[in-house]
């Protein structure tokens, strides 16, 4: 009865789902790292050290911004990072932290990831920067980490690890994903030598045509581009030859 009660419990198993989904991935290990989302009453949290494999929603700690917590166990270490993102973004409602192998190894170098890819802008900018050191849960490694994410999706956090956010748990963990699949090229073409940076007139670029990148909504395709002769033919299985053709495809059987 009181199960069938439990407030967002969709989120919370999404929670679940995306913190086990982090470690299966490989961007995150054991109970290291912390999820949140936001919810209209503040946000739900992971809580603090245990293991995801056996999380239930029940686990899933309520908070408010002004840092009180419900249910019936202690929140992540991090809330307040969590919580200073969520309230510093509005555009954000999720934020995840781990500690993947190549980002954390970066990290502990005090290395930022330059343009050394234009895949970088991923992260919103130009580089994805690299907070200072502060311990673990602290306000002052909170202030460090909305400073490094200002303008920013993503961020490493010194000697510890990285932070992605997003509009939604599956943004932010895609970026996540990014984030360490960029740290770990970095770190491989530091190996050979020191790799080749995209200039900030390219990385602008970049960023412009990340805006437009990608499906569009039907309105904003049409405004984009009238249909071409083939694509308006009134005969539907003649344009379906015609299109075939066009794109060199081998129609099925
Ligand atoms: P929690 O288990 O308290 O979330 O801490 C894990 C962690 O990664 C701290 O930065």
């Amino acid at each position: 009865m009181a199960a069938s009660r439990l407030a967002h419990r969709a989120l919370r198993q999404e929670i679940i789902a995306t913190a086990r989904r982090m470690n299966a991935l490989g961007i995150n290990q054991g109970k290291s790292g912390n999820l949140s989302q936001r919810i209209p009453e503040g946000f739900l949290v992971t809580p603090t050290a245990m293991t995801y494999d056996k999380l239930k929603p029940a686990d899933i700690v309520v908070m408010g911004f002004d840092g009180s917590h419900r249910g019936t166990r202690l929140p992540s270490s991090e809330w307040r990072f969590h919580r200073d993102i969520l309230v510093a973004r509005p555009e954000t409602n999720a934020v995840i932290h781990t500690h993947a192998m190549f980002a954390t190894t970066l990290a502990c170098l005090g290395r930022e990831i330059p343009a050394f890819h234009y895949m970088v802008a991923v992260g919103g900018g130009d580089s994805i920067r690299c907070a200072p050191y502060a311990t673990f849960g602290t306000e002052a490694l909170s202030r460090h980490a909305v400073a490094a994410l200002e303008g920013r999706k993503a961020c490493l956090l010194a000697n510890h690890g990285m932070i992605a956010v997003g509009a939604t748990l599956v943004a932010a963990l895609a970026l996540a994903v990014e984030v360490e699949t960029l740290a770990a090229m970095y770190w491989r073409a530091l190996q050979v030598g020191e790799p080749n940076l995209l200039d900030a007139p390219e990385m602008a670029r970049v960023l412009e045509k990340f805006r437009t990148y990608g499906q569009q909504a039907p309105a904003r395709r049409s405004s984009v581009s009238a249909p071409t002769p083939a694509q308006a033919a009134p005969d539907p299985r003649g344009a379906r030859r015609r299109a075939r053709a066009s794109s060199g495809r081998v129609p099925r059987r």
